[in-house]
């Protein structure tokens, strides 16, 4: 059964930050857009870039190594070099704590 962890405390992740985390050891970058937290592997699919460093615009970020997009909605890889997508998580909030869960 898929089980959500927590990660963080909500207000660790004030609007338009990012914050690396780990879930069952694997790291995962969390994004806060507009109120909104996304959460999807924070491994480029590319070349291994950290993507919670990237730039994110529109619910998009962009890799920092080479700029490959993708979507923190779906994990969707949107622009070359990247051709794989990477995991995206579920995300909700509850008591002040910020608990994902992989989507499968
Ligand atoms: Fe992300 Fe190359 S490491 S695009």
């Amino acid at each position: 059964m898929r089980e959500f962890v927590a990660v963080a405390r909500e207000s660790d992740l004030t609007t338009e930050t990012a914050l690396r985390v780990e879930v069952e050891g694997e790291p995962v970058a969390l994004f806060n857009v507009g109120g909104v937290i996304y959460a999807i592997a924070d491994t480029c699919s590319h070349a291994e870039a950290s993507l919670s460093e990237g730039w994110v615009e529109d619910a998009v970020v962009e890799c920092p190594l080479h700029g490959a997009r993708f979507d923190l909605q779906t994990g969707r890889n949107l622009s070359l070099p990247a051709v794989t997508p990477v995991a995206a998580y579920d995300v909700k909030v509850e008591d002040g704590q910020v608990l994902v869960a992989r989507r499968r």
